[in-house]
């Protein structure tokens, strides 16, 4: 243990201090050979699958249809259940038919029961079943022996479950030679009990004799790793299913890992993991786990995306498998040309420590399609407040007040524009959360007063491990409450972290969330304001003294269940807490800003994520944008990497290369461990000029930004994307991901190279034009354009046919700019049209949502006019921004330029037309920002 606390501060001060090169130790985490069920799971070869169906149990309720699966090698049986929910999406589970004692099934991730379509069965025979899945044309064919599912929709076969025979379903048994295990879980007021009464329903039926059982392999019942050990006393109970994906070639999502867009095939290396983990100095393009989990996959080919949604919160692996893995593009060809290539498929195989198999199938059809549909299930991204779209600015650590001072002064006197400073670990009292060091923080209040009086905010961090100490309220309450987390034999589970001894809230008991949530309030947490916001670290959770890192799997949670069955779920649940607490310190008036570390599925719903500690190098630069994108696609829009590299010191080309690439991610904060990472003005005044103009640029592009963040909150379509969402027929795009979209009106591809010259860029879109962002130039799609960079350009285009709005004055933050004018660039399609939108509302409350304070306006050009319309009759907020300028990018010079304003009144605009690059600015419409107009030129 001492190791392990040792490899941080001191470790990380030498290696950084020395420059020394960082590599993950991996012998701290297990390989799927390493970790018992994924070895006994991955021994099991495709074929022969045991189980079949008794298509002869099918019971058709009006919107699910259960049968039986059995285990034909030792009669055990099992439940299948199917629904077809509405909105093109399938939803399998498949669990115990009589368990020894429930099994954990993932609570407070879906927003509802969600509504399903009626089934229908429509053809029979022998072995097969046909059953129609509502109305969307979907069938699924369920064969008998061995067990298959095979879903279609109308003719096309779009996915195969169990067709490579790789079910497995671990049944719970008694250990031979021993008593039954203590205190089953689902007991103790647990929340949720067996599979749901009803037909096929099993909890009234007398169990079956107990099955013959297979043989154990050492390790079942307990195992080993380092020198901990795991005592597993319900033995083995892990799940599995495989799933066949035909015509598919391209698979992404299930993040958290360091690893390129596209996920790679994995046979030969370990399954990707998701398992949440504090990996120390993680390296690039590995399947590791890291710190978040999201059991979500998708797959993509032209006129087609779908997903997978495996919902389960235990330790899981992912094998992909491909047809055309070891071949080259030009093997490939050969195989088009002759005509007698294999199609494309990819298998993905998944592997849980326990729980059940309930996954839903998104069949899109389109790539929107599923991030939709999965965001109906799951919740979409929270709304940001505005401010924590602008920079933030963050180091380990800021000393004291005067620091913080010093700090904010810095960017005052640089005029580089501001959000938020951070404050790390020590800003509390000996690691105390929820307290402030009172010799550096005398006065919390008062610098968040001075903070807020020049429009800034703060965030400090609350992590989720509490000091063991009887003077520290917090720890009192909590053991007196009953409220941690407990050990497998009933005692306060206590761990190693930051402060020393640690003890573990239970954050999936509901009155330990609740318990938490009101410690948010300004007089729990003294010294806090309206301007302190939060954040979450450390929740994996992290404990320096535990198997790998993290909790042992035999501790008890709420319920009786063990880690093992959720530890996936608990950063989430850390998040939520912390998310609640601060909307109802404001009586549920104000939106929250948490950023955590660990996440699940369903975690958009609470705030922002980020990639954790990377380092300084180009590497971790290059992959903070395929991290990104992934995230994005399993529901995380609102994410950053840590700019600059959070280990090591950044050179300076690399300082302003990754400000650039960063004011162009979600989630924009700078954070390193070194003074000048944390001081933009101790680059040189050249490198100082590109990091602010970088900053500005993101500033004046806000709007774009949260325009996006809103259709995201309302329609789950990530903020930052692949390109293929919006191109999902141009195979090129397939595997990019040193390029992406803005919403769907700018195109970025950031300088990760060291001495570049020049870069290639993918301009898409048969028939398109895309504009360069600073020159205006205007480029034919689709081409591979080669862009000549200086060290302060970032490579920008604005897509032909549509219109953004942009807020050019540099300001010191966003709150400053909230009433400043608005310009609108109109970057016209080849049809000269060009069609785009502004949100705006008060950026941060609720009032949005509940009383309609909002102002969504739709901008058209067409037949020469520009027009200015509601884009939702709804929102009923009047702002006095107005228009200063429109710029039209792609058009000719014409003789006059006409504003109408809505009571019919005409006057003519000055103008100045830019003939080299068909560039017209109109002076001054004047005209307020939500009012209906048009500009006609004539
Ligand atoms: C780990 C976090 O990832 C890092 O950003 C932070 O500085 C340390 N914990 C200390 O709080």
């Amino acid at each position: 243990m001492a190791a392990a606390l040792g490899r941080w501060p001191l470790g990380l001060a030498l290696c950084c201090l020395l420059g020394a090169s960082l590599a993950v130790d991996r012998g701290n985490f297990k390989t799927c050979e390493q970790s018992g069920f994924c070895r006994r799971q991955r021994r099991i070869q495709p074929g022969n699958s045991p189980y079949r169906a008794l298509l002869e149990s099918l019971e058709l309720g009006p919107d699910v249809a259960r049968m039986r699966l059995v285990n034909e090698a030792t009669q055990v049986p099992l439940l299948l259940e199917l629904w077809g929910l509405s909105g093109n999406v399938t939803r399998l589970r498949i669990q115990e038919l009589n368990p020894l004692q429930p099994r954990y099934q993932v609570p407070d991730v879906l927003l509802g029961e969600p509504p399903a379509e009626r089934l229908e069965v429509t053809g029979r025979d022998e072995g097969t079943l046909e059953l129609a899945l509502g109305p969307g044309g979907h069938r699924l064919l369920v064969t008998e022996r061995p067990f298959r599912l095979d879903l279609l929709r109308h003719r096309e076969l779009l996915c195969s479950v169990n067709a490579r025979g790789l079910l497995v379903f671990e049944h719970q048994r008694r250990r031979r030679d021993s008593d039954p295990p203590k205190d089953p879980p689902g007991e103790e007021g647990a929340a949720q009990e067996g599979p749901e009464d009803g037909a096929g329903s099993t909890q009234s039926e007398k169990p079956a004799e107990p099955p013959a059982e297979p043989e154990e392999e050492p390790g079942a019942w307990e195992e080993t790793f380092k020198t901990h050990t795991d005592s597993k006393p319900y033995g083995p109970t892990s799940v599995g299913l495989d799933f066949s994906l035909p015509g598919f070639e391209h698979v992404y999502g299930i993040p958290e890992h360091a690893e390129s867009l596209r996920l790679r095939p994995t046979e030969g290396g370990d399954p990707y993991r998701l398992y949440n983990l504090d990996v120390f100095q993680y390296e690039v393009f590995t399947p590791m786990a890291l710190y978040g989990s999201v059991p979500l996959l998708l797959a993509h080919r032209p006129r087609l995306s779908l997903g997978l949604f495996w919902l389960n919160a235990a330790e899981t692996w992912v094998d992909i498998g491909s047809n055309t893995a070891g071949k080259t593009l030009f093997g490939k060809l050969l195989d088009y040309m002759q005509g007698g290539g294999e199609t494309p498929q990819t298998e993905v195989r998944w592997m849980s420590e326990s729980g059940v198999i309930d996954v839903f199938l998104l069949l899109g059809p389109g790539p929107a399609d599923v991030t939709a549909q999965y965001g109906r299930l799951t919740g979409t991204q929270a709304l940001p407040p505005l401010f924590s779209l602008g920079y933030h600015q963050s180091r380990w650590n800021y000393q004291d007040e005067a620091d913080v001072e010093a700090v904010e002064r810095g960017f005052e006197e640089h005029e580089l524009p501001l959000d938020v400073i951070w404050l790390d670990i020590e800003h509390a009292d000996g690691k105390r959360y929820f307290t402030w060091d009172p010799s550096k923080f005398p006065n919390p209040r008062g610098m968040l007063e001075r903070l807020a009086a020049r429009k800034r905010r703060m965030v400090s961090i609350v992590d989720p491990h509490i000091k063991v100490d009887g003077g520290y309220r917090v720890h009192s309450e909590l053991r007196a409450r009953g409220l941690y987390v407990k050990t497998k034999d009933g005692n306060d589970y206590e761990g190693w972290c930051w402060p020393g001894s640690s003890a573990y809230p239970d954050f999936t008991n509901p009155e330990m969330r609740e318990w938490w949530a009101n410690m948010f309030a300004y007089d729990q947490y003294e010294g806090s304001t309206e301007a302190l916001f939060t954040w979450n670290d450390m929740n994996e959770p992290s404990v320096f003294s535990g198997p790998e890192v993290t909790m042992h799997k035999d501790a008890r949670h709420f319920g009786g269940w063990e880690h093992r069955e959720l530890h996936n779920i608990y950063g989430l649940y850390v998040h939520k807490a912390t998310a609640e607490g601060q909307i109802r310190r404001s009586g549920g008036r104000l939106r929250p800003f948490v950023l955590s570390r660990a996440f699940f599925a369903g975690s958009q719903r609470y705030g922002a994520v980020w990639t954790g500690d990377n380092t300084a190098d180009w590497e971790h630069l290059r992959i903070s944008i395929p991290m990104c994108l992934s995230f994005g696609l399993a529901g995380l829009a609102f994410c950053g990497a840590d700019v600059g590299g959070f280990f090591q010191n950044p050179g300076p080309e690399l300082q302003v290369r990754w400000y650039q690439a960063g004011a162009f991610q979600p989630f924009f904060r700078a954070r390193t461990w070194t003074r000048r990472g944390a001081s933009p003005w101790l680059l040189s005044p050249e490198h100082l000029a590109m990091v602010r103009a970088a900053l500005r640029r993101r500033y004046a592009l806000l709007p774009v930004w949260y325009t996006a963040f809103y259709r995201c909150h309302r329609q789950g379509i990530p903020v930052m994307r692949p390109l293929w969402m919006e191109f999902p027929d141009d195979p090129q795009t397939f595997a990019m991901d040193d390029q992406y979209l803005i919403d769907r009106v700018l195109l970025v591809h950031p300088v990760t190279e060291p001495d570049a010259l020049g870069v290639n860029v993918y301009l898409p879109g048969e028939g398109e034009v895309w504009y360069n962002d600073e020159t205006h130039e205007q480029h034919r799609a689709p081409q591979t354009l080669y862009v000549p960079v200086t060290l302060s350009t970032i490579p920008v285009f604005q897509r032909g046919g549509t219109v953004i709005p942009r807020q050019d004055r540099p300001r010191r933050s966003t709150e400053a700019m909230r009433n400043d004018p608005f310009t609108l660039y109109v970057a016209l399609s080849p049809q000269g049209t060009a069609q785009g939108d502004l949100y705006l509302d008060d950026g941060v409350s609720f009032d949005y949502a509940t009383k309609n304070a909002f102002l969504h306006r739709h901008f058209s050009f067409a037949n020469g006019t520009l027009t200015s319309s509601s884009a939702d009759p709804r929102g009923s907020m009047s702002s006095p921004a107005w228009l200063e300028r429109v710029v039209i990018l792609g058009v000719g010079r014409p003789d006059s330029a006409l504003l109408t304003t809505h009571d019919g009144s005409q006057t003519p605009l000055q103008f100045q037309h830019d003939p080299a690059r068909s560039v017209l600015t109109l002076r001054r419409p004047g005209v307020p920002i939500g009012a209906d107009w048009s500009i006609s030129l004539r």
